[in-house]
């Protein structure tokens, strides 16, 4: 049994390396220790053993405990898997209400989520299997003072709409949409994580409010919420990755809760103005403090995300449309001014023909 990593995992003595897949003795080697396999020269980590699944390394932590990538002792993928601390195992209550959150979200089946293959427990620790994403999440793309490729946000944004529009017809609720759930694969592909469960980590406090810089405000007094909640946190979401700034600001989490209460929704063309006008109509009316002002569904919001898509593409046609007006219209004056040259030329050789003649005629002229 090993206790040296955050978690509790069960220690090896033989595993495979990572790279040749020779057997290894690793019996003396702590769990994610890295070593030099004989065999192929490369580093491989020494893995643990938790339920049916190798650990390979952390790729993670949160509010409830880390992220590891892992492979399936029988199917052989990859997989990501998501261990919470024990002492969340050890209340029977709160493992039977994240089960059945888990149960509800793996139902969803669409590219846009991240898929939770599984649920076990193991020394008291509750743990998630789900589909492992290679890439990055959107928490890593927050640059401040650099400005953003808007059209490839919205692009993103619709992507995860889409997978919230099917979570709205089957009436579940994220409920903690921010940039470190928002996965986006190297295809460019994006997938919401930590459906229904990320609410359930951190301390009491975050288990109610969710992340604090995202919250809708409604959630934050404890009111009824639904859909629209998610539609706040997401365009609270967007708005900080446009920007670079977080909407709301505070020296504590309470603070930055009551600033949305205190402003009228902020203008994210403030910290970045080349942002288009629609966009950022688009993100206040998604973050209005009153859930009846916003969007009516993810549906209503898809549509407008499309719709500023299309005029950036319909720009994009009529920039293209004028850029190749104005190259014809370079090459006819091009060649205009071509054939006035050959033009002059040919005169100036007409003019020095006639002068030859003359010459010639005047000699003549001169011998008789
Ligand atoms: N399915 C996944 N595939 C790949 N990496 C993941 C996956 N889920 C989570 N991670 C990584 O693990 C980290 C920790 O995740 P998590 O515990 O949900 O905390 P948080 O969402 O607060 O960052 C994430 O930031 C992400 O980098
Ligand atoms: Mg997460």
């Amino acid at each position: 049994m090993e206790t040296q990593t955050l978690i509790r995992t069960d220690k090896l003595g033989r595993a495979k390396c990572e790279h040749c897949d020779v057997m290894l003795e690793v019996s003396e080697f702590h769990v994610f220790e890295e070593i030099q396999c004989p065999e192929c020269g490369k580093t491989t980590t020494v893995p643990g053993k938790l339920g049916d699944y190798y650990l390979m390394r952390e790729l993670g932590r949160g509010g409830m405990g880390a992220v590891y990538l892992a492979r399936d002792a029988h199917l052989e993928r990859k997989v990501a898997l998501k261990v919470l601390n024990a002492k969340f195992g050890r209340d029977p209550s709160f493992v039977d209400a994240l089960l059945s959150e888990a149960k509800a979200a793996a139902a969803l089946n669409h590219k846009n989520i991240v898929h939770i293959y599984s649920f076990g427990q193991v020394y008291e620790q509750p743990y998630f299997v789900m589909e492992y994403v290679e890439g990055i999440h959107l928490d890593e793309c927050i640059n401040p003072g650099e400005a953003q490729n808007e059209e490839g946000w919205l692009g993103i944004m619709a992507q995860v709409t889409k997978g919230l529009i099917l979570s709205e017809e089957v009436g579940l609720i994220h409920g903690d949409i921010k940039p470190a759930n928002i996965l986006l694969n190297e295809q460019g592909l994006a997938k919401l994580s930590d459906f229904g469960i990320a609410r359930f980590g951190g301390d009491q406090e975050d288990r109610i409010l969710g992340t604090p810089l995202y919250i809708a405000p409604e959630k934050s007094r404890g009111k009824k919420f639904d859909a629209r909640s998610d539609q706040f946190s997401l365009g609270a979401t967007f708005w900080h990755i446009l920007t670079g700034q977080p909407p709301f600001f505070g020296k504590t989490s309470r603070e930055v809760v009551l600033h949305r209460f205190e402003i009228p929704t902020p203008d994210p063309r403030q910290h970045a103005p080349h942002l288009s006008k629609a966009t950022a109509t688009m993100l206040m009316r998604m973050m209005a403090v009153d859930p009846e002002e916003r969007f009516p569904d993810f549906q209503a919001v898809r549509e407008r995300i499309q719709k500023i898509l299309n005029r950036f593409e319909e720009n994009r046609k009529k920039k293209a449309l004028e850029e190749e007006e104005a190259e014809k219209a370079r090459l006819a004056a091009e060649e205009a001014l071509n054939q006035k040259k050959r033009m002059k030329k040919r005169l100036g050789m007409v003019a020095c023909g006639i002068g030859v003649l003359v010459a010639l005629g005047a000699l003549l002229v001169f011998w008789i």
